[in-house]
């Protein structure tokens, strides 16, 4: 137990270097960035957000981080294309306006409703550990654990980017509209420039030594050695050429071909810290479909990502440690929150023990989300104190699983598309190059992942290995929950968030925020955050949430206050559409 604690204390200690970089942005306004200038919907988009109102619409739906993304989107759908379609257009245009997050040279994981089907589907776009790691990838001579910015700057965490193969593939499948011109918007946005919005501003100010660290970055975000700044028109004509290039050739330009062999270069070639990705990895990388993971909460269905995504096993276990209690008095409750929390301390025990890359180790997925291994572990809820200390159980298994607890950081970064098309198809998607700006390596006008770091830093503890240690080919453990909530086999819900090993709280909170609060979809974008992973509370600073710092801490948990920067977008699927997007950001919902 003493174990367990030591491990959740070096975790918190590990990040907060990290951490502090990555909320150096405070939150941004709805409306703040000049996109009020694109007039038209996104206005109309802008002034619902900043009046707290959900998006409205009968056929169509789509919500995502920039303004400029989402309106490529719906172009899209109003033109007849479909959800995956416009979840192509999104990602590329988000590779552009908001290249910290997610783009060409990271990974994402899908979930998607068809509608003529009535199944779900999961694919795994998540960045692949070159064939050359060892488990000691980020570990120094002596075994110990690297400084967790000396692991993430340069090419060593570049993992195998998926995106442009995900984005294939889901075109292949469910597309309808020509390939190409899905590309285009963002192309000639590429050449034209667009406005430097606040947020990336500031995180370019926040980051400026490290984006230093590659000649190629900072000639993008620091051009004449100063920080880009808010409302700079910013070209990226390398990008453009790469969009013209993946126009062309498709997937086979990064698995293949120019643009392949400029990412090897790129990353074998990182001054101070090369990484051992190879064009044989680029040219072995395979997109995955894997079994839905779909847990009930009360009436419902919570289908996402399962491994290497710990989201919805995560999600599904927190809901279930719910089940039986009555949330109905809502987010200021402190009894309500002390049940959230612990929940998400019993998940995140599991989560630590449990997840990784199921090529690669047997994760018990069904046991966990097992509705009778819920409901036991839940009975330690039955108190009125929070846990003194939570290990993890021992769900139904068919293999081994004698592992280590997982040690690696994961720091709030990413972006997440919700998307409904005509024909009822649902997309809900998460999409990142893990932190923010990845490995600040950059080649052909886009970032390159740092998602290697998602790995345990630790490969084994005691001599007992750890799941989620690195390993040739492997997959790094996600947070990210894409999730597609349905009744009675019906979506009612597409809902997703960036925010690291956050993304799992700011998911449960905003499904219990529609199911058990009665909040409608913008609503329960902006509810004040109160997360818990391995112990600590975290109540999001400046909001109602703090008023929860004297009764948690009364009841035993220890509580920290601070921004809490998470990026929901949530369609509720119904009569018709409603759709929310997270005051905390930039993103808009427009639909028709
Ligand atoms: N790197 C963010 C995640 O996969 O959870």
């Amino acid at each position: 137990m003493k174990h367990l604690v030591l491990t959740a204390a070096l975790l918190l200690a590990g990040t907060v270097e990290a951490q502090q970089a990555a909320d150096t942005v405070a939150p941004e306004g709805a409306g703040a960035g000049g996109f009020e200038e694109m007039g038209g919907a996104v206005a109309a988009a802008l002034d619902a957000k900043a009046a707290g109102r959900p998006v409205e619409a009968a056929e169509w739906m789509v919500a995502a981080a920039n303004p400029h993304a989402v309106k490529a989107g719906a172009d899209v759908l109003a033109r007849g294309g479909t959800a995956a379609d416009a979840l192509v257009a999104v990602q590329v245009m988000l590779g552009l306006v908001e290249p910290q997050s997610s783009g060409l040279g990271g990974g994402a994981f899908l979930v998607w409703y068809e509608a003529a089907t009535g199944e779900v589907t999961t694919l795994d776009g998540r960045e692949t550990a070159p064939l050359a790691v060892t488990p000691r990838l980020f570990q120094d001579a002596e075994g110990e654990p690297l400084k967790f910015f000396d692991a993430v700057v340069g090419g060593r965490s570049v993992g195998t980017p998926g995106t442009p193969a995900l984005l294939a593939e889901v075109h292949a499948r469910w597309g309808s509209q020509d390939w190409a011109s899905l590309l285009q918007p963002a192309q000639e946005l590429a050449r034209a420039g667009f406005a430097v919005s606040p947020r990336l501003a500031g995180l370019v100010a926040g980051d400026a030594e490290r984006l230093r660290s590659s000649d190629a970055t900072a000639a993008y975000f620091l051009p004449g050695g100063a920080p880009v700044s808010a409302g700079t028109v910013l070209k990226n004509p390398d990008y453009a050429a790469t969009l013209e290039t993946f126009a062309a050739q498709g997937a086979a330009a990064f698995y293949g071909g120019s643009i392949g062999r400029d990412i090897v270069a790129t990353v074998q070639g990182a001054e101070g810290n090369p990484g051992v990705l190879s064009e044989v990895d680029l040219a072995i990388y395979r997109v995955k479909e894997r079994p839905a993971v779909c847990p009930p909460y009360r009436e419902y269905q919570v289908c996402g990502m399962g491994p290497p995504s710990s989201g919805a096993v995560a999600v599904g276990q927190i809901l279930g440690a719910l089940e039986g209690h009555d949330l109905s008095s809502g987010p200021l409750d402190p009894e309500v929150r002390r049940l959230m929390g612990d929940a998400g301390r019993l998940a995140f025990a599991d989560r630590g023990r449990y997840l990784a890359d199921s090529d690669f180790v047997p994760v018990p997925v069904s046991g966990l989300i097992d509705p009778a291994y819920m409901a036991e572990r839940a009975k330690v809820l039955e108190t009125d104190r929070s846990l003194e200390s939570v290990a993890p159980g021992n769900p139904t298994f068919d293999h081994a699983l004698n592992w280590a607890d997982d040690e690696s950081i994961e720091l709030p970064s990413t972006s997440h598309i919700s998307i409904v098309d005509a024909a009822g198809n649902v997309a809900s998607m998460t999409t990142t190059i893990e932190n923010a700006f990845g490995s600040r390596l950059m080649t052909n006008g886009f970032l390159l992942n740092n998602e290697l770091t998602d790995f345990s830093f630790r490969s084994h503890r005691d001599g007992v290995p750890v799941a989620n240690r690195a390993e040739p080919g492997k997959r790094p453990r996600s947070s990210m929950a894409p999730t597609i909530v349905l009744r009675d086999g019906q979506p009612v819900l597409a809902v997703g968030s960036p925010g690291g090993s956050r993304i799992i709280g700011y998911v449960v909170q905003a499904i219990v925020g529609v199911i058990d609060w009665g909040l409608d979809v913008q609503q329960a974008t902006a509810v004040a955050h109160a997360v818990n992973r391995f112990g600590a509370y975290d109540l999001e600073e400046g909001t109602e949430a703090v008023t929860l710092e004297a009764p948690l801490t009364a009841m035993g948990f220890e509580v920290n206050t601070r921004a809490l920067t998470s990026g929901l977008h949530l369609i509720g699927i119904g009569e018709g559409l409603t759709g929310g997007a997270d005051p905390r950001r930039e993103g808009i919902v427009l639909g028709e």
